[in-house]
């Protein structure tokens, strides 16, 4: 055989082997982490790593939860947070259920205008940026209300190891060097004090940071508990900044806060039960309406991310983010029809008139205009422990560093939770979401959230823990992950990576992520009368899956983030 015939039949050979081990792969499914005895997925490897520990020791999920929460204020300060607040849904191992609302509330002295001119036009970032942007913090007193019920560790020991990560310090990961780096001029801008994140050379992959003020908070919290935030030091050292830049918590705000146990939102998709946050958040009521709707079309046949199953996710959407402008705020203060919305009835008349071949515009829905600015960063994370104990918590300080306002010498960030509420009627907040009376700012109220920390259980027995950061699209986010691995048959990990869709009603388009939509099916939805916007990071997953032999699946998101999943 000539040489060159011979080379000729090796390239063909190792092509050959080349595209059948690519073959291989390709129908090999991506599973995500596999244990058998615990499970923790979240944001950042050291809050991860804590939380392994601590179900290690013999600690439950719930303890486990408490230890991250803390970790994740050091490690992840864009969003962990100690001056923020979130939702807590568990499920116990006996099949008990429940919620925590830790969301920070409107101070005493907040009123419905406060973030308008004199002539009544909203002010530019007044909401967003800076010390009237502050909501009252929850996430301590949601800590310690946690541990006081679901908790069987000494608190102490549950606070300890956030207080060492802060003192040891924080190795920065190439993401967080650039966060830190962009936001410099806000820090700085914003703070009277400069915050000891600032750096005067760039902050670079591998740099450690130490949070030393922090880490003196964090001792108050673990010697004093609530008191150690609400009260004593930290307490005077929040009013002082608030002081200082023109806000307005006082000590009687922080002593009056209190997180709330409410009963969760239950529903059920197909044979799974679905449970989810109540108001004030609006994920429970949204991601259910929006699986309730979809049960009756056949998505499992039309495929992931098809033009029919794309266009009916988009109809529904629309729907129910409309309903959440209209219906939804704090149950304590505004009557919301929760239940009535996720019931059958009321969700085949909502959605009655979808047409399943063209679109319905938005306008035609109900009114308004918005625009919608990215600046965005909260932090869910899920644990399973060795009896099967289930906590999901979403928490956040809102924007990204929320406020941008550091307490100075606390040692941390306040959130900007307030641009939440609806600050006037019909205009858009940060993430393009409209509002009107249901979630109008007014003393002590919560602000309507869209964060949805998900449990799903099937026959009485645990199956999925779910949940995920940003804004507006965390619902359709958690709609979507659940259908990937529902009807679209894809593994935790695979449905956490799978490029993702997401429609708020207004604006009246479809937001997508690079390479979740082939050419023809986006002309196909352009045809349809849809128009598609492109944009990175649309979701940004932390689940958990029941296996059918018990073992547990654990998915983080390490594609748009720098998550991961840890077992023993
Ligand atoms: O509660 C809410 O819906 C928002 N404050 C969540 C903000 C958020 O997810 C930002 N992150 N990616």
């Amino acid at each position: 055989m000539p040489y060159s015939k011979l080379t000729r039949l090796a390239f063909a050979i190792v092509l050959f082997i080349m595209a059948s081990s690519c073959t291989e792969l390709a129908n090999e499914s991506l599973r995500g982490t596999i244990a058998a005895n615990g499970m923790v997925s979240t944001a950042h490897p050291e809050a991860t790593k804590i939380g392994v520990a601590i179900l290690k020791q013999g600690g439950n999920a719930y303890d486990a939860a408490i230890a991250v929460q803390f970790a994740l204020a050091v490690a992840y300060p864009n969003a962990g947070n100690i001056g923020g607040g979130g939702f807590l849904v568990y499920r116990k191992s006996t099949g008990e259920i429940g919620s925590l609302d830790f969301r920070e509330k409107a101070p005493l002295s907040a009123h419905k205008d406060m973030y308008l001119d004199q002539d009544g036009e909203v002010i530019e970032n007044l909401s967003t940026r800076g010390h009237l942007a502050v909501g009252v913090p929850g996430s301590v007193d949601g800590m310690t209300k946690i541990h006081q019920e679901l908790g069987s560790m000494p608190f102490s020991e549950l606070v300890e190891p956030a207080i060492q990560l802060a003192l040891n310090g924080v190795v920065l990961t190439d993401r967080e060097a650039t966060k830190f780096n962009g936001q410099r001029k806000n820090f700085i801008e914003t703070n009277s004090h400069t915050p000891y994140l600032v750096s005067n050379t760039p902050w670079a992959k591998g740099d450690t940071i130490f949070h030393k003020d922090l880490a003196a908070t964090l001792m108050r919290i673990r010697d004093h508990g609530r008191a150690g935030f609400y009260e004593g030091t930290t307490a005077q050292l929040i009013v002082d900044e608030m002081m200082r830049g023109g806000g307005i918590i006082t000590k009687e705000d922080l002593d009056l806060y209190q997180s709330v146990w409410r009963e969760p939102m239950t529903s059920s998709y197909k044979s799974y039960r679905i449970i989810g946050m109540p108001p004030p958040s609006s994920g429970g009521v949204a991601v259910m309406q929006l699986l309730k709707g979809i049960e009756s079309y056949d998505i499992g046949t039309w495929g992931f991310n098809s033009t029919r199953t794309i266009h009916i996710m988009t109809e529904l959407e629309r729907r129910v983010y409309a309903d959440r402008a209209t219906y939804l705020g704090d149950p304590d203060h505004y009557q919301i029809p929760a239940d009535k919305l996720i019931s059958d009835i009321y969700l085949k008349q909502r959605f009655s008139d979808i047409d399943p071949l063209v679109k319905t515009f938005s306008q035609s829905i109900k009114t308004g205009s918005v625009n919608f600015i990215e600046s965005i960063e909260t932090t869910h994370f899920s644990i399973v422990d060795v009896n099967g104990n289930a906590a999901a918590i979403t928490t956040t300080l809102n924007g990204s560093y929320g406020s941008k306002v550091m307490v100075k010498t606390g040692g941390f960030f306040l959130n900007n939770e307030m641009d939440d509420f609806s600050v006037k009627s019909g205009v858009p907040n940060m993430f393009g979401l409209v509002g009107d009376k249901a979630n109008a700012i007014a003393p002590q109220k919560r602000m309507l959230s869209s964060m949805s920390p998900t449990i799903i259980d099937k026959n009485d027995s645990l199956f999925m823990v779910v949940g995920t950061p940003g804004g507006s699209t965390i619902i359709t986010s958690v709609f979507q992950t659940i259908l990937n691995v529902i009807e679209h048959g894809m593994t935790m990990q695979e449905a956490v990576n799978a490029k993702k869709l997401h429609h708020q009603w207004l604006p009246d388009h479809i937001l997508y992520e690079l390479n979740a939509l082939d050419s023809i099916t986006y002309s196909e939805l352009e045809q349809m009368g849809h128009v598609l916007k492109q944009r990175d990071g649309i979701g940004r997953m932390n689940a958990i899956l029941v296996l059918d032999d018990g073992l547990l699946e654990g998915a983080a998101d390490y594609t748009r983030g720098d998550d991961i999943a840890l077992g023993y």
